[in-house]
């Protein structure tokens, strides 16, 4: 079994929207092992005025889910990492030096709205970068900002910005529209890592085993082992990456 590694989800009980109780949360742990998850960052959300649990109480969490793990004997590394909300928040902590790469790497994961127009995401590109960080772009296949345009998204890379996906948008989870967007944007290779984004054990699991299938039949072996396994891999274990040899895999 191909052992993924999980750049994005909220399996942490009580920080944001994701798991809503502890039970849960060991549930959707226990749902990320046996789908054949070994690496995790967990990514409570950071967004001024509507996330805004400090890293303190997420530590609480944190060891407790770490417990957990331990008690199940499970071999997996998690990490606490946070999914940015590219808003003053974000600006507050890159300014203060306290954001939280994922893992032991200099990648952090960033997010935008809607609203976010396109200019506008090149720029907090531009200014993550300037912080010594490289922007991994949260679900790029959200955002009205590109426009579904395969040629914005190279423009991120670029710029030196590393493309994640949500594995329910390969599997169809979000609607026609975004699943014929995001088979375009793997047509090309030009996305990077496949993560859960999982919420909760309902609504919003984690589809890793699945997405990975389905991605083995669509894109090959090499690409969907590089989506789900070696390039998260290399984002988590390293300070120095170059963007294109994380597409080129
Ligand atoms: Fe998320």
């Amino acid at each position: 079994m191909t052992k993924f590694v999980d750049l994005h989800c909220h399996i942490l009980p009580y920080v944001d929207d994701g798991a809503f109780r502890t039970k849960e949360s060991e549930r959707l742990l226990d749902m990320l092992y046996f789908q054949g998850a070994r690496s995790i960052c967990v990514t409570p959300h950071l967004r001024h005025r509507m996330f805004e649990t400090p890293d303190e109480e997420i530590l609480v969490q944190f060891d407790e889910l770490q417990a957990y793990a331990a008690q199940r004997s499970y071999p997996v590394h998690l990490f606490l990492s946070r999914e940015y909300h590219c808003d003053t928040r974000l600006q507050a902590c890159l300014e203060s030096g306290t954001v939280r790469p994922l893992g032991e790497g200099n990648s952090i994961l960033i997010e935008f709205s809607q609203l976010h127009d396109f200019a506008t995401i090149l720029e907090w590109v531009a200014r993550v970068r300037t912080n010594g960080y490289q922007p991994l772009i949260a679900h790029v296949e959200r955002y009205p900002g590109l426009d579904g345009s395969l040629d914005r998204a190279s423009e991120l890379i670029q710029n030196g910005a590393l493309l994640q996906m949500n594995a329910s948008s390969v599997l169809g989870r979000e609607g026609l529209r975004q699943a014929r967007w995001s088979k375009k944007l793997l047509k090309e290779s030009l996305i990077h890592v496949i993560a859960s984004d999982a919420h909760d054990s309902m609504e919003r699991p984690p589809l890793l085993d699945a997405c990975h299938r389905y991605l083995r039949k669509k894109v090959g072996d090499a690409y969907a082992d590089a989506l789900m396994r070696d390039n998260p891999m290399q984002i988590i274990s390293t300070t120095e990456k170059e963007n294109n040899s994380h597409a080129d895999n």
